[in-house]
């Protein structure tokens, strides 16, 4: 196996390419694994931009969320599909039949998420899965120390996690539990591309890429998958050992 890394000049130079791929599966029925967080947000304005600019159509696209605070109410400005609405889906054509997201506010969290894994086997699977990285390593909100076959469950999210996403919050606390699909669950997808973008990602990018597959660097688990992108710009690579030209795919295992 072997893990691709990108390595482009700036961050919208990384949300140009993530979207330009989007925008290529999108010209059939396609199902789209999406991810939240200030990394994907000029990707998502680029995928409207090109739906305004009438170059793509969202309305045979199927998506499913990587995840979900626990403990917001419906509609919470910090929440996710809110998040998911004001970047993407309420600037396009898509059908909410095929929009999907974890549901925090049940009062079964496991049925939820069994719910969720079996939607996502109905829907034919993820063709493509978009994920960022935490600074420790996490993807989705599987924290260090995850079991690599974990699937969709609810979370303990880590301290440094909390912090981080601390200015989505005002002064309320942030939430401490997360339903988030599994690694295995995203290992699951057809294709995997993680998008990193600055200096605070470089350690975790180190990590994922050059240290071995292990539960305490989430990230590294796309080593073992066949065809996943990580796609970075100069400042998310300035930690691994070895420097990569554009686009030259690196054998990691
Ligand atoms: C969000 C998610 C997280 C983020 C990660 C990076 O749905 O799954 O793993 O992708 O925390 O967040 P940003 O881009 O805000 O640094």
């Amino acid at each position: 196996m072997s893990l691709r890394v990108l390595v482009l000049d700036t961050a919208a130079d990384v949300a140009r390419h993530v979207a330009g791929r989007f925008l290529h599966l999108l010209r059939r029925p396609c199902v789209l694994g999406l991810a939240t967080g200030s990394t994907t947000l000029p990707i998502y304005a680029r995928l409207v931009e090109a739906h305004r600019a009438g170059r793509a159509s969202f309305r045979h696209m199927t998506t499913f969320n990587l995840d979900e605070y626990v403990g917001l109410v419906p509609g919470h400005p910090a929440s996710f599909v809110r998040f998911m609405r004001e970047a993407l889906f309420d600037h396009v054509d898509i059908d909410p039949a095929r929009v999907h997201l974890l549901d925090s506010a049940v009062p079964d969290p496991a049925a939820e998420a069994e719910r969720y894994e079996r939607a996502i086997r109905t829907a034919g699977g993820i063709d493509l899965q978009l994920l960022g990285i935490g600074a420790n390593g996490h993807i989705g909100f599987n924290e260090p120390g995850s079991a690599l076959s974990s699937r969709t469950r609810c979370v303990t999210l880590a301290p440094s996690t909390r912090d981080a996403n601390r200015h989505f919050f005002d002064s309320e606390p942030v939430p401490r539990q997360a339903l988030t699909m599994g690694i295995a669950t995203i290992l699951d997808a057809r294709e995997i591309m993680l998008a990193a973008t600055g200096p605070s990602k470089a350690r975790a990018v180190a990590c994922a890429v050059d240290g071995p597959i292990t539960p305490e660097c989430p990230a590294s688990a796309l080593q073992a998958h066949a065809a996943a992108t990580i796609v970075c710009d100069r400042e998310a690579v300035a930690g691994l050992d070895h420097p990569r030209s554009n686009g030259a795919p690196c054998a990691t295992s």
